[in-house]
């Protein structure tokens, strides 16, 4: 039987033959992406060569980019080489409520993609082979003023991120008798200020490093929220400070459990008396998103996704409970802790 193929491992030939184009097709939404060929196509369909033009691209080339967006059910073909958009289309808009373009661009640029390179390395070595890629830890790297345009991209990737689940956070946090919330590492700091439109006696502050703050503050700018919002240049792994309430929003997923647990401890020793925590990340066995976003933190950020369990251990560790879990926004959870 040497050199045949049985028949019945054909499926699986097909399915794995399907598997190894996920890089293939992550590059293609990053060009679509980086093309702005969805904005070109906003008010209708239009053909290859009507885009290459507005997009200074080759005609050719991007005729073929087109046709394999079209295949991947991100275009529509319509006819005589002219492409609309489709529901997954329109996700990869500029500036629409829910637009995943920055995501799906950070996820293959430099950083992330080197990074990922060495993934069978960092599995062997058990942990991120970010320094190896990039000459510094990701979050060093992205305070590097070369990578300035990197690191904005990447808060509105998370700004991304934030559009498919604040507005269920929101709706979940109970702000009663809270007047003062800290977005712990909040980077634009969608989340509290979601918090603060939805409660005008909130005040809020994000705490990230010094490269981020500046851009919570236009946002909170462009939300008119200025007056009851500050962002401080701080570092979590010290002190951050004292509030009513904290949020970590994709926060403990970039560290391991020594340094998720110094986060939890600092929170819990600067929070007032009776005093919250929110924490919203994915949580392993709730989807197959959080494996595969396992593989990014372990690849990138050298943290890691958890289970239930394991976040129990991780607040027991550091002096909180969990005493709620909201579903939200589909695959994300957010846990409530109260001092232990
Ligand atoms: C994965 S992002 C999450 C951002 C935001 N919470 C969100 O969900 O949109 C992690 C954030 O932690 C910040 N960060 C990393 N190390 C930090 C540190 N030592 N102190 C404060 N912030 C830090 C990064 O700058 C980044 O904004």
């Amino acid at each position: 039987m040497t050199g045949t193929v049985p028949n019945d491992t054909t499926t699986d030939t097909a399915a794995v033959l399907d598997l190894l184009t996920g890089g293939w097709v992550a590059q293609t939404l990053r060009a679509v992406a980086q093309l702005r060929i969805a904005d070109h196509l906003a008010h209708g369909p239009a053909t290859a060569e009507r885009v290459a033009e507005s997009t200074g691209s080759d005609p050719g080339t991007t005729y073929r980019l087109m046709r394999a967006a079209a295949s991947l059910g991100v275009l529509s073909y319509e006819g005589d080489r002219r492409f609309g958009l489709t529901g997954r289309g329109q996700l990869l808009r500029t500036d629409i409520p829910g637009s995943l373009r920055s995501l799906v661009l950070v996820q293959n640029e430099h950083a992330h993609w080197q990074a990922w390179g060495r993934l069978p390395e960092a599995v062997r070595q058990g942990r991120s082979q970010a320094r190896e890629a990039l000459g510094a830890e990701v979050f060093e790297y992205f305070a590097q003023p070369e990578n300035a345009e990197e690191a904005a991209l990447f808060a509105r990737a998370m700004g991304d991120f934030s559009g498919l689940v604040i507005p269920d956070a929101v709706a979940a946090v109970d702000t009663t008798g809270v007047a003062s919330v800290v977005d712990i590492g909040g980077a634009d700091g969608n989340f509290v200020l979601g918090l603060m439109q939805a409660d005008p006696q909130l005040h809020g502050q994000v705490l990230d490093l010094p490269h981020a703050v500046e851009g919570a503050r236009a946002e909170a700018g462009k939300r008119g929220l200025s007056e009851r919002f500050s962002a401080v240049a701080g570092d979590f792994f010290t002190e951050v400070p004292s509030a009513d309430l904290y949020l970590l929003k994709h926060i403990l997923h970039d560290w391991d459990d020594e340094r998720a647990v110094t986060i939890l401890r600092n929170c819990r020793t600067a929070v007032n008396p009776s005093g919250r925590l929110m924490v919203l990340e994915l949580v392993i066995g709730t989807s197959d998103f959080a494996t595969r976003m396992d593989m990014n933190m372990l690849a990138v950020t050298g943290g890691m996704e958890r289970d239930l369990d394991e976040y129990d251990a991780l607040f027991a560790a550091s002096g909180w409970r969990r005493v709620n879990t909201f579903p939200v926004g589909g695959v994300f959870s957010l846990l409530e802790l109260a001092p232990a």
